[in-house]
């Protein structure tokens, strides 16, 4: 009996003193999960761990597969997160910071071909937006990222409507 309330205090013990490093670490993970940064890879780790495709919003009036023009894909799929859904719907004019639109190109056979995603990040690039652009391979490598010349040259025909085709934001 005496062994037994022996170990019960050690375990407290052990418990009290790991417990802020316990904490910490999971409010590290979630901070990292909330805010990805402007980073390819951080942006895909991201968009995996929230399910993207079952957890963000369609774009609103599109479905899945839905005709797409050069140079993007035959047929798209595109998702937007909460905050990029409620410009849209709110008729904001520009996106806010943390918005996030996915859209999924397939060939005509409906293979997927390539997932292209802008992301808005503070500061990140004043002169276009602050849109962070990303070029990924359907298994998730990074084919273009950044402040990409060729994204941002094409978008650049709508920059009145933030950089964005697929849909009216006023
Ligand atoms: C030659 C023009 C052109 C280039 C280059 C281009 N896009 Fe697009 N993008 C479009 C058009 C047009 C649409 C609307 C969808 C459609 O009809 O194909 C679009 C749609 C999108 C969307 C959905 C949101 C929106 O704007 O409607 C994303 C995300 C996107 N493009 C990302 C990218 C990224 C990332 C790159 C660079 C790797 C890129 N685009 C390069 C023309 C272009």
């Amino acid at each position: 009996m005496k062994r037994l309330m022996q170990l019960l205090c050690f375990l407290a013990l052990v418990l009290f003193l790991a417990a802020p490093f316990l904490t910490q670490a999971a409010h590290h993970e979630g901070k990292k999960m909330m805010k990805p940064a402007a980073s390819g890879k951080e942006l895909w780790d991201y968009l995996t761990k929230v399910e993207y495709a079952k957890k963000f919003s369609l774009w609103p009036g599109k479905g899945k597969l839905y005709k797409g023009r050069e140079p993007h894909g035959a047929l798209l799929t595109t998702y937007v997160n909460k905050k990029a859904l409620g410009a849209i719907e709110g008729k904001k004019g520009v996106m806010p910071l943390g918005a996030i639109v996915v859209k999924e190109n397939y060939k005509p056979d409906k293979t997927l071909a390539a997932i292209t995603v802008m992301f808005k990040v503070d500061k990140y690039n004043p002169q276009a937006n602050d849109w962070f652009w990303v070029k990924y391979a359907p298994d998730g490598s990074i084919q273009k990222e950044g402040k990409v010349g060729g994204c941002i040259g094409c978008h650049g025909q709508v920059k009145a409507n933030d950089y964005l085709f697929t849909g009216k934001l006023k």
